[in-house]
């Protein structure tokens, strides 16, 4: 594996690798990897000849109140598991070489963003947009993976690579759970005893939703009011927000005919959990998400 630390050591690299019509398979992460980003890596070798990975805990898509400085962070440890699951280039900026001087352009996501975590946290996909704007063009990916888990972005990232044309295919992959069903998260660390016991009612809230759909119920307030209630009986935690919403255009519904997700945050002592279900209107989990 290659550890690569500059923007033109990368570009030099891509460029390399498309005069020998390498197909590149891309995971961008933010780092303290776990099983949800290496089940993305695994991935890309049934997809693309190189897998390029990316650790770069992105200021621009935290807020002030967010936890940027104390996001988890172990360079040494991430090293090794990228190696052990087939990482060709590992490419591992620091933010002066990503944002070497102040933005001439900005990149606004106008849609998608007003619902679920965009609405409580403001700019933060306009962050994410721009990083993986920049991260395209020097990966020169023709695939990238992202993971379900964060459903919005998923959303967002494919009406980015459709509306600027990036010769780029969207592998969205399966969220990864711990054997009791909560998602794999670098924040669950931050959980106490208590509250990761109460962490798996998240899931089991969203398969609550779920049945409901299986049983008959179109109705998306029914199902919403079902979910919060599930969650204030099992959990202590703050409910940020449950909804029910078409995917991947994230729109309000007043029947379910479509293919929906159902998406809950809750704000714990020192982590905000999300987690999502996206769902036939049948209530089946469909193969193909975008
Ligand atoms: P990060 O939170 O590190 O996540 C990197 C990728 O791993 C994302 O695509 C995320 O959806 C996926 N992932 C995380 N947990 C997962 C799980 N339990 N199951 C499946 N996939 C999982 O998302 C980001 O970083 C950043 O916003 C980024 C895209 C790197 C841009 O900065």
């Amino acid at each position: 594996m290659k550890i690569v630390r500059t923007v033109n050591e990368l570009i030099a690299i891509t460029d390399r690798l498309k005069q020998d019509h390498k197909t590149i398979g891309f995971v961008p992460t933010m780092g303290y990897l776990h099983e949800g980003h290496t089940t993305l890596m695994d991935k890309s070798k049934n997809y693309a000849d190189v897998l390029i990975a990316s650790i770069f805990v992105n200021p621009l898509q935290f807020g002030p109140d967010e936890d940027f400085e104390r996001y988890p962070r172990n360079e040494e440890r991430d090293q090794k598991i990228a190696e052990q699951h087939n990482v060709d280039i590992l490419f591992l900026p620091t933010v002066e070489g990503m944002y070497p001087q102040d933005a001439t352009i900005k990149l606004h996501v106008k849609r998608r963003t007003d619902v679920l975590c965009g609405k409580s946290r403001p700019g933060h996909f306009d962050g994410v947009a721009t990083v993986l704007t920049k991260l395209f063009h020097l990966t020169k990916a023709d695939f990238v993976f992202l993971g379900l888990k964060d459903a919005q972005q998923v959303a967002v990232v494919k009406g980015l690579i459709d509306d600027l044309n990036f010769p780029i295919k969207l592998i969205a992959v399966p969220t990864v759970r711990e054997a009791d069903g909560l998602a794999k998260s670098s924040r669950n660390v931050y959980l106490s005893e208590r509250e990761r016991k109460e962490a798996t009612h998240l899931h089991q809230a969203l398969r609550t939703g779920q049945q409901l759909i299986i049983d008959g119920e179109k109705n998306p307030v029914m199902i919403i009011e079902e979910v919060k209630k599930y969650l204030d009986r099992e959990t202590n935690g703050k409910i940020d927000y449950v909804d029910l919403l078409s995917f991947p255009s994230l729109k309000q519904i007043d029947i379910i005919d479509q293919q929906i997700i159902i998406a809950v945050a809750v704000q714990f002592t020192k982590a905000r959990l999300i987690d999502n279900l996206i769902i036939s209107e049948t209530g089946t989990v469909p193969k193909a998400i975008v």
